[in-house]
């Protein structure tokens, strides 16, 4: 896909990025588009032969930039505390963290889900995130500072039935974003939330457990964002001046006005 002129010009702020979640969609394509701009990269997820091709693919064809992988599972708060123990230790160090990794699980009403479904969201998209905020924040109290990007949703400001869990998790990581604009005010740490609508990634596919025909049909007639629409945002708001910031930001495709309700290719309405 060409991507829109003014992006690639981008120069950022800081240049050392950790991405959660970057093996598939929208960390993926967070990865590619910040190391065509120069970035260091620690790509973190639990798929470790995805994280190693982008490595090895990202290497070669930036070959003045530095990528790491981390195989680990966000859920396990000894695993990122290890992961940032030893990244406090090394010479090379994150100024940004990109707090990615999350996923829906299922669509059933709250007297009919799953609970090992509302534990993963919950494990993943609320503590995993914390973990990551509270062993990854030390590394960015520097007096250069840095930038923490949250990959919230537009769930996190509104609901739909069946995603009550899911939607609670990002209301949840929009209070943490929250808090944390007062709480690190007094370092030079922006924080950026970053609210997507529907972005055509593995996300559906997670979501139904593999179902690759009820998945197709969140994106079926309709068109999506792009994982590369929300990496040109978040290059974007990595680029700021020092002193800009962009707290938050709602993206959805042209065709979307809520989480649910969309314009069809032929102009019906869905939701
Ligand atoms: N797609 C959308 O419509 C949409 C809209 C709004 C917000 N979002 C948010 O955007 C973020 C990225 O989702 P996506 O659309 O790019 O979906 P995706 O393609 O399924 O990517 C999810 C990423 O999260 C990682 N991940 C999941 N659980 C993990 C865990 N326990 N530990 C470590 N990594 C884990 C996955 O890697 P492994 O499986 O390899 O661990 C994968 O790299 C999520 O937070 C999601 O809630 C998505």
């Amino acid at each position: 896909m060409v991507r829109h002129f003014f992006f690639t010009l981008l120069t950022m702020q800081y240049t050392h990025v950790l991405i959660t979640g970057a093996s598939s969609g929208i960390g993926e394509a967070i990865a590619r588009s910040l190391a065509a701009k120069g970035c260091h990269l620690w790509l973190v997820a639990r798929r470790k032969e995805r994280l190693v091709s982008l490595q090895q693919e990202l290497q070669k064809e930036f070959p003045h930039i530095q990528v790491f992988t981390f195989a680990l599972d966000v859920r396990s708060a000894e695993a990122v505390r290890g992961l940032f123990n030893d990244l406090a230790s090394g010479e090379l160090r994150p100024n940004v963290i990109v707090n990615n990794a999350g996923l829906a699980a299922g669509l059933a009403a709250v007297d009919a889900a799953d609970l090992e479904d509302w534990h993963r969201m919950i494990d993943t998209n609320v503590k995993g995130a914390l973990y990551v905020l509270k062993y990854g924040i030390p590394l960015l109290k520097t007096p250069q500072g840095g930038h923490i990007v949250h990959m919230s949703s537009v769930v996190s400001r509104e609901v739909y039935a069946g995603g009550s869990v899911y939607s609670a998790t990002k209301h949840a990581l929009d209070a943490i974003h929250r808090t944390l604009r007062l709480e690190l005010l007094p370092w030079p740490i922006k924080l950026t939330s970053i609210n997507p609508g529907l972005v055509e990634t593995e996300f559906s596919l997670v979501r139904f457990a593999g179902d690759v025909d009820r998945a197709q049909q969140v994106y079926e007639d309709i068109e999506p964002l792009k994982a590369e629409d929300i990496a040109d945002v978040v290059a974007y708001c990595l680029s700021l001046p020092k002193h800009v910031n962009l707290p938050e930001v709602h993206i959805t495709a042209s065709a979307q006005a809520t989480a649910t309700k969309v314009r069809k290719k032929d102009g019906s309405i869905r939701g």
